[in-house]
């Protein structure tokens, strides 16, 4: 895969542009050493809803999955402490940039490639978003799934935001640091890069056309 070839670059947005779980020194207070555990069920619950709604045909926003999955941790842990969601639902609605990720997508307007992001999030969460960590002038076009009512790893999604181009589907590179939205995407024929800057290991998952990066920096580098 030649990434100076590539002319639509596709990215994840939670999880790999924007931070999808950070701990401030206010939510370590209240949960102490549950803090981490919490995050972590929340993240994975999240997930789990998105794919078992897909399952079920019955499609609700990002956000409201996100709230129901972060009561499902807080109740859980037993923790019920209603200043838990103050803390963390702002880092899906005003969320921060992950590493590189400015670097990386000011390179690539430099080089006038098409820079779109294509993600779970409503249209309104991801323009928050855009807004927030300022990279509006870096974002050609925002494909949300919440304008088809169904999540990834639906080949609906990907579907979207290739056909919204009239180029052919081997001028797309996808990025994503969520392996199993790196499977959906290259099962369906993205070529993808698997953005693992939080060195996990290997999913047992079908996968297509995939180069692993270390991070958002390192990617830079393959240009
Ligand atoms: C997204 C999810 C996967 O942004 O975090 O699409």
């Amino acid at each position: 895969m030649e990434l100076s070839k590539k002319q639509i670059f596709l990215f994840d947005a939670f999880g790999t542009l924007f931070k999808a779980s950070e701990v401030g020194e206010e939510l370590q207070a209240i949960a102490g050493n549950h803090t981490k555990s919490l995050i972590q069920t929340w993240r994975r619950k999240q997930l789990e809803y998105t794919w078992l709604r897909n399952q079920m045909n019955h499609y609700a926003p990002f956000g409201q999955v996100t709230r129901e999955a972060l009561d499902f941790s807080m109740r859980q842990h037993g923790m019920l402490d209603e200043r838990i969601p103050e803390l963390l639902l702002p880092i899906y609605d005003a969320p921060s940039l992950l590493d590189g990720a400015l670097d990386l997508l000011g390179a690539l307007k430099k080089e006038n490639k098409t820079v779109c992001i294509l993600s779970n999030g409503t249209r309104a969460m991801l323009d928050n978003g855009i807004a927030k960590t300022g990279i509006s002038q870096l974002v050609d076009r925002v494909f949300s799934v919440d304008d088809i009512g169904i999540y990834k790893p639906d080949p609906a999604v990907y579907q979207m935001a290739i056909h919204a181009f009239d180029i052919p589907v081997s001028d797309f590179v996808f990025f994503s640091s969520n392996q199993w939205d790196v499977s959906g995407a290259s099962i369906y024929g993205l070529d993808c890069v698997w953005v693992n800057q939080y060195g996990e290991t290997k999913e047992g998952l079908p996968f297509g056309e995939v180069m692993e990066v270390k991070s958002l920096t390192a990617a830079l580098s393959l240009r």
